[in-house]
């Protein structure tokens, strides 16, 4: 594991964006999982930056996201579908036929969750999962709970979620209860796991899930069980970590 802490969000973003542009190139048709949610935002813009300058192309790239709310349509401004394409996929050359999310108007579960799998499996896995964390310790939508759930999964919403993410909705009352969410197996067999976390609210997850005990209760956890994990984090939320662990960060 590697944690590099960067002054603020733009050098993190930066950095994080890096090791998806190295991915990129020496594997033009990668497969890269992909997150939504504000903190890859900066990644994103990063990505699009170097690719209007001619930099990186993603033209062979084949896309998984992890999550989608039920009931949203991908063209629903709050769906993940939309956000894909607002933050990166309409800025870029990848081919829409590549890029993957889960259906949130299909409702057959079983359906969605058992094809969402077996997409992965048949793309042999995912090569860099970019990945940001819940205040409560999610990665994608796997919620804490009594086990680690593998497979993709629709799944109840927690209300510590809810209210999180109740800043892009309306109300509070329009936030999706349930969502389709990448399983745990895929995102730590990926070849290589980058997380990004930023802001002060942060800091104690990250330092639980890196330091504290592996535990479904804290989902983040199990990435301590993940060789080729990059953590980069801003000063803020990487605080605790540097004060209790200062050998075990990097700067940039
Ligand atoms: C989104 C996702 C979530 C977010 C997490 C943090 O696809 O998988 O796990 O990464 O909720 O969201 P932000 O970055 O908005 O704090």
């Amino acid at each position: 594991m590697r944690i590099i802490l960067a002054e603020n969000y733009e050098i993190m973003s930066k950095k994080a964006a890096g090791f998806i542009a190295a991915q990129v190139y020496t594997k033009p048709d990668s497969v890269l999982g992909l997150a939504t949610g504000s903190t890859p935002v900066g990644v994103y813009d990063n990505l699009i930056d170097w690719h209007k300058k001619g930099y990186l192309s993603f033209k062979d790239c084949i896309t998984v996201n992890l999550d989608e709310y039920c009931g949203l349509s991908a063209d629903h401004p709050q769906s993940y579908a939309y956000f894909m394409n607002e933050k990166l996929f309409r800025h870029i050359d990848i081919k829409p036929e590549n890029t993957h999310i889960p259906d949130g108007l299909n409702d057959d579960a079983d359906a969605v969750c058992a094809a969402y799998d077996r997409l992965i499996e048949s793309l042999g896995g995912i090569d860099l999962q970019l990945l940001g964390i819940g205040n409560n310790g999610h990665i994608g939508f796997n919620e804490p709970d009594k086990y680690f759930r593998m497979d993709t999964g629709k799944v109840d919403l927690t209300l510590s979620t809810i209210k999180a993410n109740s800043r892009f909705f309306e109300r509070e009352e329009d936030v999706p209860r349930q969502a389709y969410t990448m399983g745990i197996r895929p995102i730590v067999q990926a070849k290589q796991v980058i997380m990004v976390v930023s802001g002060k609210q942060k800091a104690e997850i990250i330092y639980e899930s890196l330091f504290g005990p592996v535990t479904p209760m804290v989902p983040a956890s199990i990435l301590q069980i993940v060789q080729n994990l990059v953590v980069c984090g801003d000063a803020d939320a990487l605080s605790i970590i540097a004060e209790k662990h200062p050998q075990s960060v990097e700067f940039v």
